[in-house]
């Protein structure tokens, strides 16, 4: 139930954060759930993978170990995914809160596309037939130049074999997410993120505000 001390909604919204890494979704989804919290509003922020069921932590544990195939990462993603949704993400949305979300199943259908040469479309539509996941009112694509991405999260250049086959894939996860937002059936917000950060965070909280308009009780 939603407490006195917040601005109560007549429904629960369901906002994603997405975009290859360096994009910066992390630090805007904070930003807006910092704005959001301040107007009195009643916020739960996620993300995937989760730390906290065991696929999601075997996700965090093994993935960077180079320990699993990319058909297991994408079946381990798909059933933290469910998981999540089952225990955290829906209980909020039936609770009338907002739910900021970083990573959801348009991340497996970008980075599991390019990993295991199976179709983001093909992606997309396994996560929506297995786990019959809440559709977002809007996913934010925090979209950016992979270099840019790159240069982001190592500092200036890419000088190694390494930063070359990292930008080689940033380069194709871009894409599909470009695509995706062109194509998906789902509500998409492509937004430039090489803009400066303040006003990202505006263009994005203006959209939710939008959204969330008329639905203020
Ligand atoms: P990220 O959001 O960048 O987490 P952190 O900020 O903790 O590093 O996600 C970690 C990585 O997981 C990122 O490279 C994208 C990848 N990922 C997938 O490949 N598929 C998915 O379905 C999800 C949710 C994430």
């Amino acid at each position: 139930m939603n407490d006195d001390k917040y601005k109560r909604l007549d429904r629960g919204f369901l906002f994603v954060f997405e975009g290859i890494d360096g994009a910066g979704k992390t630090v805007v989804a904070d930003r807006i759930s910092q704005e959001l919290t301040s107007e009195g509003f009643d916020i739960v922020r996620l993300r995937e993978p989760t730390n906290e069921s065991p696929w999601g932590q075997e996700i965090r544990q093994r993935s960077p170990e180079g320990e699993l195939s990319p058909e297991e990462e994408l079946t381990l993603f798909i059933k933290d995914r469910r998981w999540h949704v089952r225990e955290r993400i829906r209980p909020a949305l039936e609770q009338n809160k907002i739910v900021l979300l970083d990573r959801y199943f348009f991340a497996t259908g970008a980075y599991q596309s390019v990993s295991t040469g199976i179709s983001w479309q093909d992606i997309l539509r396994r996560n929506r037939v297995e786990i019959s996941p809440p559709e977002p009112d809007l996913v934010f694509v925090l979209d950016l130049p992979a270099e840019e991405g790159l240069s982001r999260i190592t500092g200036r250049g890419c000088k190694t074999n390494k930063q070359f086959e990292q930008l080689d894939r940033l380069v194709r996860v871009r894409q599909a997410y470009l695509e995706m937002s062109r194509e998906d059936e789902a509500n998409y917000c492509v937004v430039d993120a090489v803009e400066p950060l303040k006003d990202v965070v505006g263009r994005v909280l203006s959209r939710i505000h939008q959204e969330l308009s008329e639905h203020v009780i």
